[in-house]
This record gives C-alpha cells, sequence and structure tokens, in this order.
C-alpha cells in the first residue's frame, strides 16, 4: 500500500492520536493531533503544529532505528499528520529508559533533576490511563500476564540498544536525551517498537545551555513551546 493508502473507519482515539483501519486487514493510519496533556490529563492545552512536528519526527527516528535493525510499526509517512504503521496487539507497558535524572524519578525518589546515573535505569509502567500508568515490576507483568519472559527479554535488550543509538543520534544533533517512553506490540509474533518518538515522550536538553527542547515545557509553563518542538525537528532535519 501506498501514499495513495485510504484510511476508513476511526478505531481508536487517544489523548495526542487517533487511528484509523484502512483497506489492509494488517496496516493502520497513524493520526497525529496537536493536543496534548499532562499530569493524568489534568493539564490540557493544544500545541500548534505539534502532530506535523511529530510525525516528521517519528518518521525521522523510526527510519534511523529500521536502519539499525530495530522492528518498528513504521511502514512511511502518508501526509503532514498521517503515517502509516503495521498494526499491533499492544503490550500494556509503557517501557521508560532513563539516562540522567528528571521528572517522575527526581519526585519519586526526591533527586535533583540534572543528577547523571550511573548507567542507564529502565522502568516498568502499566499502560492504564485511570491509575496514572504506575511504575510495576517483572514479577507483576508476569504474574497478570502483560508479557512473557521471552517477550520481556526481547523488549529490555531492544529499549537499552534504542537507547544507544539515540543518545549518539541526539548528541550529534548538539541534543541530551534525558529519558524517554517506549510501547511495544506484537504483530506476526513479532515484537515491534509502535506508538512514536518525539519530543512529547523524550526528555531532549540542549546540550550547552541545558534548555529543555521537549514536553516539559508545557508540562511546567515555560512558554517557548512550538519553537522547541520546531527547533528539535530543524536539528533532526540537517542530514536527513
Ligand atoms: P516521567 O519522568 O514523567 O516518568 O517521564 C519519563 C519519560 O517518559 C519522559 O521522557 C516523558 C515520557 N512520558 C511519556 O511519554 N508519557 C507519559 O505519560 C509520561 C508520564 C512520560
Amino acid at each position: 500500500m501506498g501514499p495513495e493508502a485510504k484510511r476508513s473507519e476511526l478505531i481508536y482515539e487517544g489523548k495526542a492520536k487517533k487511528l484509523y483501519k484502512t483497506d489492509d486487514p494488517n496496516l493502520l493510519v497513524q493520526e497525529f493531533k496537536d493536543d496534548a496533556t499532562a499530569f493524568g490529563a489534568t493539564k490540557h492545552g493544544i500545541i500548534n503544529q505539534k502532530g506535523v512536528i511529530n510525525n516528521r519526527i517519528s518518521e525521522i527516528v523510526f527510519k534511523l532505528l529500521e536502519s539499525k535493525g530495530v522492528a518498528t510499526h513504521f511502514v512511511q509517512r502518508l501526509s503532514p499528520r498521517e503515517m502509516l504503521i503495521k498494526k499491533v496487539k499492544v503490550i500494556p507497558l509503557e517501557i521508560t529508559i532513563r539516562n540522567i535524572v528528571a521528572g517522575g524519578m527526581a519526585k519519586l525518589l526526591g533527586l535533583e533533576e540534572g543528577l547523571i546515573l550511573k548507567e542507564p535505569v529502565l522502568e516498568y509502567h502499566y499502560k492504564e490511563d485511570n491509575l496514572h500508568d504506575p511504575m510495576i515490576n517483572e514479577y507483576h507483568i508476569k504474574a497478570l500476564g502483560l508479557a512473557n519472559t521471552a517477550d520481556l527479554k526481547v523488549i529490555n535488550s531492544v529499549s537499552f540498544q534504542i537507547n544507544n543509538i539515540l543518545k549518539s543520534f541526539f548528541d550529534r544533533k548538539h541534543l541530551i536525551l534525558v529519558d524517554f517512553k517506549l510501547e511495544f506490540g506484537k504483530h506476526k509474533g513479532k515484537i515491534l517498537l509502535g506508538d512514536e518518538v518525539s519530543p512529547d515522550t523524550c526528555r531532549l536538553w540542549d546540550k550547552t545551555t541545558k534548555e529543555k527542547l521537549d514536553k516539559d515545557r508545557f508540562r511546567m509553563d515555560l512558554g517557548g513551546v512550538e519553537d522547541a518542538y520546531h527547533e528539535v525537528l530543524r536539528r533532526l532535519e540537517v542530514g536527513n
């Protein structure tokens, strides 16, 4: 299916994206919205052009990851706000990788934002909005059947591989990858990276000034939100 792929029925609407069926049962269209939420959707706003920027940034990142052997759900970008993706059975986990302390880890453990971790930290969160995506461990995951041992092994190693790839990629763009969140799903028995990779799902700081260039500008009312997203895309597009 090419860019002429026709989307049909809306099958899911989340906080930042919509999913539509296509005439191929294995493929969906993922549409990126400008809506932004934080703190369990208690804070809501519109970031002008965010959908267009995150679609393009995700395309660049998915293509990079695929080129390094990471299997993703990305097929191709269709339009400014739409990408064609493989349909997956979503594994209801959010995998967070942290290189530097910020956000949830700073709060949970009473740590100073900016502390450089001796090694990356991987966290699992149960993907359930009503519970605000609580942190869980491997025992919860296996006991509840959210993923099996073999799947978790793949998810862990792919997540750290993605961290290595993205840390050096963003570094070349003069950005520090502080932390990020990944979601995985299963397509024809294979685990694929899903969702999006964008300033909504990564913390990115300018390497020199440590200026925040991600959704924390929205979460913390820092201003300049749209400019920050534009700046990340501008840097990523150099050489792409
Ligand atoms: P946290 O510090 O708030 O747990 O966030 C860790 C990373 O995950 C950060 O880069 C932002 C991203 N994230 C999401 O993509 N979705 C979410 O719902 C949350 C809470 C964080």
